[in-house]
């Protein structure tokens, strides 16, 4: 068995190496370009002490690292689903891991930041992230691959002073639902026996948890912050997130006017205040005695309003948050929680990752509409399956249809065609989910659309098919041209 003494002794000789930051913010390069935003901060006299910059082209990030030699840089990475049992097996994950290292590397980061979450798992594809089951094997599974990927970040890290990147493990939003058999302050606490990486506490996320769990229904917010912070691993948080929320687009006006309006994590919409209240809440907590740094996510937002909230916010929270941060350097003991009694396998299993795919194959199913709900794991979703219900008909065939490439723009000759015989685009969404793939190259949305676009073509209308590829072609090229273009205006938004 592992020891989590040892564990968390480890978690404390690697979190030595990094510095207390302090307010920063979590950017994207390109949306807004972030030399412009940076110009704009300085002109209103503002100056995070950190940016945490999302996954782009390593010449890219090498080009920000240059000229902005004196600023601290974080890395928001993207693609590793280190929540799948097969992830390790995958033909890209190593190639995944080592561009990974190598961004890492050439913006000096002072950690890697990953969600717990997937955007593929069993052959099926999403957009945006699906949170993890929430069982102890899942937690298991997490570690492991966690543990791995620390391992080539320790092999191949080079920070000129010698220290390693830390990787951080950031609890998901919840669209709708979420399905296990534990809760979710408890599954962290799991992995973080078993692997010495740091956690990110989005506030938006965690409101989520309260929105779319049985806790509103229970409790106030307040409390459910208060219980959910006394179980989760507060010790091992190493940076707080706060970004917007909003109701999602497809959703229509008369879900917006409820008392608990269905926000969803919405990086471009403006940070509602009661976020600021539990964010008050999460920085008195007793045990937050690892914080390095607070960041907004601001990736997708105006400029304008970026300005404006990161003011308001440094007006606000900086000084405890420097309290806050400098606490976590003085070695200050943290309360220890009463242990839970479950304990997970050192390594795990062979039948115990083809258990968790087998799980994961039907998760994709279930939240696809393919086959009804059905375990353990699912028994609380079906007791209030209207959040379910929502993700499914409409969150889901939105993402399919319009997110990250509207189909009817990126191929309108043929989708014209379709529609001159009478099928709709609609019947994309089952043709999507219909069964599973394997892995023809890392994850891109884009790129996936458009080869299921054209199987979907071939097989519904084969006439249009050679049209298809022709649109295909162009976008293809078009893609390939923007996301080698060094001039970042160049860049087209990717599907994030
Ligand atoms: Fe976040």
């Amino acid at each position: 068995m592992v020891d989590p003494d040892f564990v968390q002794q480890d978690f404390q000789r690697r979190l030595k190496m990094i510095s207390s930051q302090g307010m920063g913010l979590s950017v994207d390069l390109y949306s807004p370009d972030l030399f412009e935003l940076v110009k704009k901060l300085r002109e209103r006299g503002l100056q995070p002490a950190y940016f945490e910059v999302f996954k782009a082209t390593t010449t890219a990030l090498t080009t920000v690292r240059q000229a902005m030699p004196d600023i601290a840089l974080a890395y928001h990475g993207e693609g590793l689903w280190i929540t799948q049992p097969d992830v390790q097996e995958s033909p890209f994950f190593q190639q995944d891991v080592g561009e990974m290292v190598a961004q890492l590397n050439c913006i000096q980061s002072l950690w890697l930041n990953h969600e717990c979450a997937m955007k593929q798992m069993a052959g099926y594809s999403f957009g945006t992230y699906v949170p993890p089951l929430y069982t102890p094997l899942s937690a298991g599974v997490v570690a492991e691959n966690i543990a791995v990927v620390q391992q080539s970040m320790d092999r191949q890290g080079s920070r000129m002073d010698g220290t390693v990147p830390l990787f951080l493990l950031e609890m998901p939003p919840l669209t709708y639902f979420a399905a296990g058999t534990i809760p979710i302050p408890y599954f962290f606490q799991l992995v973080t026996q078993l692997v010495p990486c740091g956690l990110v506490l989005d506030i938006g996320h965690l409101w989520t948890v309260y929105r779319y769990t049985a806790a509103y229904r229970q409790m106030s917010l307040e409390r459910f912050v208060q219980e959910f912070l006394d179980e989760f691993p507060m010790e091992r948080v190493v940076e707080i997130h706060v970004a917007g929320l909003a109701c999602h687009e497809s959703v229509g006006e008369s879900k917006r006017g409820e008392r608990l309006p269905e926000w969803i994590d919405a990086h471009a919409a403006p940070i509602p205040s009661i976020l600021f209240t539990i964010l008050e809440q999460v920085l008195a907590h007793s045990n937050l005695v690892s914080l390095r740094g607070v960041a907004l996510e601001v990736d997708t937002k105006s400029i304008e309003l970026i300005l404006e909230e990161y003011a308001e916010v440094v007006r606000r929270f900086s000084r405890v948050v420097q309290q806050t941060t400098a606490r976590g350097t003085t070695g200050e003991p943290w309360a220890a929680r009463v242990p839970h009694p479950a304990s997970v396998q050192e390594k795990m299993c062979r039948s115990g990752r083809q258990q968790l795919c087998d799980h994961y194959g039907r998760y994709a199913q279930i939240i696809s509409g393919q086959v009804p709900l059905a375990g353990p794991e699912w028994q609380e979703v079906a007791a209030e399956e209207s959040g379910l219900t929502r993700y499914r008909t409409v969150y889901l065939p939105h993402e399919i249809l319009h997110w990250g490439g509207d189909l009817a723009q990126m191929y309108p000759l043929t989708c014209r065609t379709l529609a001159e015989q009478g099928i709709c685009l609609t019947e994309f969404v089952p043709f999507w989910f219909r069964s599973p793939r394997p892995l023809m190259h890392s994850y891109d949305f884009f790129l996936l659309k458009i080869e299921r676009f054209v199987e979907f073509v071939t097989e519904r209308a084969p006439e249009a098919r050679v049209c298809a590829e022709q649109e295909s072609e162009m976008l293809r090229l078009a893609y390939a041209q923007a996301n080698e273009v060094v001039d970042p205006m160049m860049e087209m938004e990717h599907t994030r």
